[in-house]
């Protein structure tokens, strides 16, 4: 049984698109992740196929119909095991690794592509839908978002990256720092050299360097991963100096 995504959208040819290619679209193709695209056009009633209205109380765009979309959600629902259903709209709690890490160890994902100015508040409360964002920004349609939340998922299954300790070291890891800098040959390019450390040999010497620039990067990049990494740090060393506090 594979992890498996259903993606209910009014443009099931965006997918798998980006997904298609490099280390998700292998993994597709091996079998460790399946895709399906569900069309919500499909699940409307009328003779013109409509999917969205106006919005009550007035103000420009449409909304999608709860009816039409409950029904897409039923739909995907009846596949094998439960699976959390994802609503993608910009109003939705904000996507992080600690998310991205839950929703790939769970069977799956539905995820509700949004457009227009939205979805019906009370399809979304009906099917106790878990509503995300992956930024503050404002996108067309939730459907560049779903294909980011995939690919964010699909590296963290079983067999899809091939360095296992990767995962751990990168931006967002466990250390809940920002990666230090990468270089490769040639050791100097256009008059610039690679810190002289990392020719070194010395991997003591490396690592401490490699963590201090994640140190240095996170510090003035994102004061917010700066200062929970210390609360962290802080919490670790007081349960270690002091067993009864843990
Ligand atoms: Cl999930 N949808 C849309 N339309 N815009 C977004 C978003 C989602 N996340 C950030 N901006």
């Amino acid at each position: 049984m594979s992890w498996r995504a259903t993606v209910l959208t009014l443009f099931p040819e965006m997918f798998p698109g980006p997904l298609g290619h490099s280390l998700a679209g292998k993994a597709l193709r091996d079998g460790r992740w399946e895709l399906e695209p569900l069309d919500i056009r499909r699940f409307a009633t009328d003779r013109h196929r409509t999917v969205d209205d106006t919005p009550f109380g007035g103000g420009a765009g449409m909304v999608m119909r709860p009816d039409v979309v409950d029904a897409a959600c039923a739909a995907a629902l009846v596949r094998g095991a439960e699976r959390p259903l994802v609503c993608l709209t910009p109003r939705g709690r904000l996507l992080d690794q600690a998310l991205v890490r839950d929703f790939a160890a769970a069977p799956g994902l539905i995820l509700l592509c949004g457009r227009y100015e939205g979805v019906d508040q009370r399809v979304v409360e009906a099917r106790d839908m878990l509503e995300v964002s992956i930024g503050d920004y404002v996108l067309s349609g939730g459907e560049p978002a779903a294909l980011v939340l995939l690919d964010a998922c699909v590296r963290l299954l079983p067999g899809v990256m091939g360095a296992a300790a990767s995962a751990e070291e990168e931006s967002h890891g466990a250390s809940g720092l920002l990666e230090y800098p990468h270089y490769t040959r040639p050791a100097e390019w256009q008059g610039r050299a690679v810190p002289q450390v990392l020719l070194s040999g010395h991997h003591a010497e490396v690592a401490r360097w490699r963590r201090e620039e994640s140190e240095r990067i996170t510090r003035e990049r994102r004061p917010d991963l700066w200062a929970r990494h210390e609360r962290n740090a802080a919490a670790v060393a007081g349960i270690a100096g002091n067993p009864a506090a843990a």
